[in-house]
């Protein structure tokens, strides 16, 4: 079972994860994973905090001579700005974060509970997404995240190429939108405001069989919406079509099955889907088309302009506390969400092909394909058709 764990706050010394069930045999590609890395701390509108830190992996377990053990992996990321210690208590709690709830439900000041739910923590979960990239890559699988939607300014990909991605200022697909986008967050920042928006990660190259439709927790969507959700500020996880489907008719709904006939390593076995409104998973399952997953982010909460709240001491109205926040990270959270989902289909590739090692992987990948392609042949033969 591949899984992690992360710690840390936000201003403490360090962020560390562990990563558990990782398999051998795979070099650690720093480089890549730093990348990434840098790529959550960017995109237009970020805060102050991101000219402080110069994320970058310490891998401190887990690996002999930069190839994986099979050990649990240590990862830490230093924290340049870390002053846990000399920071405040905040007077009021801000609306849309763990401040009031937190500080209930653990019994401690705000501070506490404030410092551990700060997405900085995110800096981790990209850090082991892009460390299970560099396995997906060894088995042909790839993830490709981007925005689509900033501050209700729709971004319909143009193409699906790296370097315009890159090359764009708040990370989409669509050179001719970003620069009414960056205007739209240069008018947020002047009003005191801020701006969420919409993210996708498509995988490419999953094999067939990913998940279960047996159990309700081991069905792959589930999984990634657990695992989607989970990150900080999303609010909707959406697989394919996702609400959209909710109002069309079934026929625009099913993905219409062909066949062709294909080389004996096509991992669809020659089945195609002309739409693929399901996103690559039906019953749980990977189906051989890309896997489409779009989440929903939620503009950051801590305004310049500090919503209503009140002093925790005396009750009287009190605006919320304001600390050096981000205008919008909405480019981050697209950096975020494919390394999320990344890492949730390197457990599924795990679990399925009982990965001790990366050789073994590769072994049960081939055997499991020459196992389906002569199911395929002896269970579906013209003779036993009806
Ligand atoms: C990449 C990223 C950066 C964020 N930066 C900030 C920030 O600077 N200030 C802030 O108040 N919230 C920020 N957030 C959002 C909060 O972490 C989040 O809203 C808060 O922890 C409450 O969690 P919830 O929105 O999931 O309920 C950021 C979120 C992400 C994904």
């Amino acid at each position: 079972m591949l899984r992690y764990l992360t710690a840390g706050e936000s201003h403490g010394p360090a962020l560390t994860a562990i990563v558990e069930g990782f398999p051998s045999g795979i070099v650690i590609d720093a480089e890549f994973i730093n990348r990434e890395l840098e790529r959550r701390q960017g995109g237009y509108g970020r805060g102050k905090r991101q000219t402080l830190e110069t994320d970058r992996i310490i891998v401190e377990s887990g690996t002999y001579h930069g190839v994986t053990t099979g050990g649990p992996i240590t990862i830490r990321l230093i924290n340049n700005d870390a002053k846990l210690e000399r920071l405040q208590e905040p007077a009021s709690p801000r609306g849309g974060h763990i401040d009031l709830a937190g500080s209930i439900n653990y019994q401690t000041g705000i501070r506490q509970v404030l410092e551990r739910a700060s997405a900085r923590e995110t800096a981790l979960r990209v850090a082991v997404g892009a460390l299970a990239r560099v396995l997906l890559r060894e088995v042909g699988i790839e993830v490709f995240g981007y925005v689509r939607e900033l501050g209700g300014i729709e971004a319909p990909p143009l193409s699906f190429e790296i370097e315009v991605r890159d090359a764009s200022p708040v990370y989409t697909l669509n050179p001719e939108v970003d620069p009414r986008i960056v205007a739209a967050i240069d008018a947020a920042k002047g009003a005191g405001d801020t701006l969420g928006g919409i993210v996708e990660a498509v995988v490419t190259g999953c094999p067939i069989g990913l998940g279960s439709h047996a159990q309700w927790d081991r069905k792959l969507d589930a999984r990634l919406a657990l695992a989607v959700m989970s990150i900080q500020a999303i609010k909707a996880v959406e697989l394919g079509l996702g609400i959209e489907a909710a109002r069309r008719p079934g026929s625009k709904v099913m993905d219409p099955i062909v066949h062709k006939a294909t080389d004996p390593d096509d991992r669809r076995f020659g089945f195609r889907r002309p739409t693929n409104n399901a996103g690559g998973i039906e019953g749980g399952t990977s189906n051989g088309e890309p896997i489409v997953v779009r989440a929903a982010k939620k503009p950051i909460s801590t305004l310049a302009s500090r919503g209503p709240s009140v002093n925790m001491v005396t009750k009287e109205p009190q605006l919320a506390a304001y600390e050096r926040s981000d205008v919008c990270a909405v480019p981050a959270a697209s950096v975020i969400v494919e390394n999320v989902v990344a890492f949730e289909i390197a457990a599924a590739v795990v679990e399925k092909y009982v990965g001790t090692s990366l050789s073994a992987i590769k072994t049960a990948m081939a055997a499991m394909h020459e196992l389906n392609r002569n199911h395929l042949k002896n269970e579906y033969r013209t003779d036993k058709s009806s």
